[in-house]
């Protein structure tokens, strides 16, 4: 007996491997693998969300409206034109689902979020990898591979897990060179840390024209990963077409309240920005003195270079690391295995990853 067969593209998915977020016979870790934000949620969003546990047997408000207005308020952006998800990689699978298909080419670059080659598989489209000789994401390489199949570029800004971004004007270029037809989704999921004044989150493109989209997300500054709340401003039409596809009540209540606080609480998002902007060039010089090189960073986390050496790889790190409880990022999955992601926590975990890595360097 045959039993159905999966849509073509579904069996070439390779499964998501999420960062690790515990160790076997260890109750209390160090967890620098997900970059989350490393302050936590805003004591209002708790808060809020507490309070909405007392409403749990209702369905959700669908249309997130009190969220949106939140969203619009703090960004200065037309709610109408903001759309909810449970996370933003629902709304980056759900543009796919609009926007792609059988026979089509999703683009994206070399050392792009492993989410966008899963995303496109799914909607059976051939995901293409531009080249990216220096970790960063260029411009002319993308243009170059688009194709009269291309539908979708995605392109995080800054991107995971390398932490390097793309100037404003350079976003402006790429979008000018691009078909009309060509989506353009900017995934602007680390934007509130980044701290140059070259740099834009994308809304100012998507304002532009009817084919840009920007996402973010409430799971890294935030602090609300565990919730599942991301979102995407869009051209109407763009928000049209998202709305048909996004499940009915999608966003749970508790999480629209949590989020909806977290957007008030502009004090706690203005720590958290400061606390990265410490304490991300802080790990990068320790890190320096150890020898061990970073990609340049504008994100919440640095991509660490380890020796090719017997006994000090990589792999041997993280081994080394474990050990002593504190998970960082394998980046394997992302084409970098002589590489590990370590997001920006604490200052206790910042120092206390620093001593492993200087005892462990020697
Ligand atoms: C670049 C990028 N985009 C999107 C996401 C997904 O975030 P969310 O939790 O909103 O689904 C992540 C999470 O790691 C990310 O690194």
């Amino acid at each position: 007996m045959t039993g159905p067969t999966p849509r073509p593209g579904i069996m070439e998915i390779e499964l998501y491997v999420p960062g690790k977020s515990k160790l076997a016979g260890r109750r209390k870790t160090i967890k620098l693998s997900s970059n989350e934000g490393a302050l936590g949620p805003s004591p209002g969003a708790v808060k809020a969300y507490r309070r909405a546990a007392r409403g749990i047997e209702r369905y959700p408000d669908g249309q997130c409206t009190e969220l949106r207005a939140a969203i619009g308020h703090r960004h200065g952006l037309d709610p109408r034109r903001i759309l909810c998800g449970a996370g933003s990689d629902e709304i980056l699978y759900n543009l796919a689902r609009a926007y792609a298909g059988l026979g089509d080419e999703i683009l994206f670059s070399h050392y792009a979020y492993t989410m966008y080659p899963i995303i496109a598989h799914s909607v059976g489209a051939a995901p293409v990898a531009a080249p990216e000789p220096e970790f960063t994401a260029e411009i002319d390489a993308l243009l170059a591979r688009v194709s009269a199949k291309t539908r979708i570029l995605y392109l995080a800004n800054p991107n995971n897990p390398t932490g390097t971004y793309v100037a404003a004007d350079e976003m402006k270029r790429l979008r000018a060179g691009l078909r009309e037809d060509v989506l353009l989704v900017v995934d602007s999921a680390y934007a509130e840390f980044v701290v140059r004044n070259d740099y834009s989150a994308g809304a100012e493109l998507v304002d532009a024209g009817a084919n840009t989209v920007m996402t973010r997300t409430f799971s890294k500054i935030h602090g609300l990963a565990a919730l599942r709340v991301g979102w995407a401003y869009c051209p109407p039409a763009i928000h049209d077409a998202l709305d048909r596809l996004r499940s009915p009540f999608g966003v749970s209540a508790p999480a629209q309240a949590a989020g909806a606080a977290a957007m008030e609480d502009g004090a706690h998002i203005a720590k958290a920005r400061d606390h990265n902007a410490a304490w991300l060039p802080w790990l990068r010089d320790r890190l320096a003195e150890l020898g061990l090189a970073c990609v340049p960073s504008a994100a919440n986390f640095l991509l660490v270079r380890f020796p090719d050496a017997d006994g000090k790889r990589a792999a041997d790190a993280n081994r080394f690391l474990e050990k002593r409880g504190i998970i960082v990022r394998d980046t394997t999955v992302y084409h970098v295995p002589q590489y590990l992601r370590i997001t920006i926590g604490r200052e206790d975990e910042m120092r206390a990853v620093v001593r492993a890595l200087a005892e462990f360097m020697g």
